[in-house]
This record gives C-alpha cells, structure tokens and sequence, in this order.
C-alpha cells in the first residue's frame, strides 16, 4: 500500500483531478507500480491498475500474487469494471487484493468477491493457465 501511495503521485489526471496508485506484486518478487493516466479524448484513459498489470506483462511477468490500489476516496477505492475484467484474465479468483484510501483504511478482498461469474478463457474452452 505504501508503494501504491508513492505511484499514486505519478497520475497524470488533469481532467479529472482524481489519482490512483497501484503496485502489483508478481510470483518472482518482483514489484510494478501503475498510476492512473488520462487523455483529452477521455476513453483511451487508463487505471492505475491496468497501467501496473501491462507494465508487469509487457516486461513478461504473468504471475502475480497480490494488487494494493489506493486514492483519495471516503471509502477504499473500489476497482472499476474494466480493470476487475482485465484482473480476471491473469490473477487467481483468491488472490488477495488490498483497496486503501488515503486515511489509512485498507480492506482485503479478491477477485471472486470483485467480479464472480468472469468470463474468463475457460468459457472459450481454453487452459487455466497464462503460459
Ligand atoms: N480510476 C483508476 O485509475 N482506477 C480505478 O479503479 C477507478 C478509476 C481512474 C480513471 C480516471 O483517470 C479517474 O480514476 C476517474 O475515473
């Protein structure tokens, strides 16, 4: 959380004000930070998250094993639908995901609570694993 708080201060959200941070731990140990980045078109916006998970998989890391997001929201951020569809590709249903604000609450969950019922590759009748 505190390595998605220092990513946070990267956002570049001039249109919204609102910055996220994000800082996904991968299998190796290894640690990718995101922020949120917006554009003056709006939709080519993105999250914190996904910015830290493609980091994480353009650099060859498909394993993870925790995600902390943070912004400066009353209740702890809770991740959009995109990124929670985009978590479901790479991430285990268990994986423990921390949302925080900048209060210092923090709440445990995981993808099975954020988006149960994914579609995910096993509904193409593909493999479990990102190989
Ligand atoms: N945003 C994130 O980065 N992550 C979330 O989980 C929620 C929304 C960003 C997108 C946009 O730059 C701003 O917050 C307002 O929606």
């Amino acid at each position: 959380m505190e390595l998605a708080i220092k990513a946070r201060e990267m956002a570049y959200v001039p249109y919204s004000n609102f910055k996220v941070g994000a800082a996904l731990l991968a299998a190796d140990g290894q640690v990718y930070l995101g922020c949120n980045i917006e554009n003056a078109a709006f939709s080519p916006t993105n999250c914190a998250e996904r910015t830290a998970i493609f980091k994480a998989l353009s650099e060859g890391t498909r394993h993870f094993t925790a995600l902390a997001v943070v912004a400066d929201t009353e209740q702890p951020v809770p991740p959009c639908g995109v990124c929670r569809q985009v978590m479901a590709e790479f991430f285990d249903p268990e994986m423990p995901i921390y949302l925080g604000n900048l209060k210092g609450e923090m709440v445990q969950t995981s993808l099975q609570t954020l988006l149960p019922g994914s579609f995910t590759k096993r509904d193409l009748g593909m493999g479990e694993r990102n190989d």
